[in-house]
């Protein structure tokens, strides 16, 4: 499976100086860990990192000093998440049929979750990892204190990755997002917003994405966690 990593952010959420994935995180970098995790995962054979080119070099030493044992490519990153996803589908060697997406800042997924997500993708064309909502959601009103509904928790899914989906179809929402000005967080919005149906794949608890300096203590927690159970 190729699997695409949107590592070009900046962290602004985070309050650091550089992009968070090279923050250091119980003793590697952010992105370290999201490496560890593809690379314990047999089903994935071929990684792009999309990353900023002036940080290319970061990216690079840190991956050789994991030893990969797969292609990792470097490839530039936009100025959104979308815009990044965008630039690494059209450096995806021509026979990949099906890529799997993963942010670089969700770096607790563990290698099952991602050959979870592989194996399904052999039979649909759109999935993502999710997990039950566990608060209760309120819209509300814009530029207003004032909510104006509560949707049905039973319904509401907390959107995760990797997502995953077929490669000509993924370009093809991704071409008509850009025609029709659509914003997008995840690439399942794009699916979703040409009418195609996207598959939900269990996601994991600790599947967290770091974007502030509280999830960057709650990672390290559970790493220790981790560590602990792997040495008792
Ligand atoms: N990302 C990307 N290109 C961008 C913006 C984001 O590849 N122009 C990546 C990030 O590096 C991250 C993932 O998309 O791995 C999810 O984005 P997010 O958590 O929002 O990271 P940042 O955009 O870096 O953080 P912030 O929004 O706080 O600035
Ligand atoms: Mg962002």
């Amino acid at each position: 499976m190729y699997l695409l990593i949107p590592a070009a952010g900046s962290g602004k959420r985070m309050g650091a100086s550089r992009n968070k994935l090279l923050l250091p995180l119980f003793g590697k970098p952010i992105i370290a860990w999201t490496l560890l995790a593809a690379k314990a995962a047999p089903s994935i054979h071929w990684i792009g990192i999309v990353a900023q080119p002036e940080e290319w070099q970061d990216f690079r030493d840190i991956a050789a000093g994991l030893g990969m044992g797969r292609t990792v490519r470097l490839i530039p990153g936009g100025k959104t998440r979308q815009e990044s996803v965008y630039n690494g589908l059209q450096e995806l060697p021509a026979v990949a049929e099906r890529v799997l997406i993963h942010d670089g800042a969700r770096c607790l997924a563990t290698p099952e979750l991602f050959d979870r997500c592989s194996e399904a993708l052999l039979h649909c064309a759109g999935l993502i990892a999710a997990i039950p909502v566990k608060d209760t959601i309120k819209i509300v009103a814009p530029g207003t204190e004032i909510i104006q509904s509560t949707p049905d928790r039973s319904q509401l899914w907390a959107a995760q990755t990797p997502q995953g989906f077929d490669v000509e179809t993924l370009k093809r929402c991704h071409e008509t997002g850009r025609e029709m000005g659509w914003e997008v967080t995840d690439d399942a919005a794009l699916f979703e917003h040409c009418g195609l149906a996207v598959r939900i794949v269990q996601g994991e608890e600790t599947n967290l994405k770091v974007t502030t300096p509280v999830d960057l203590a709650i990672a390290e927690f559970i790493l220790r966690d981790r560590q602990k159970s792997a040495t008792s």
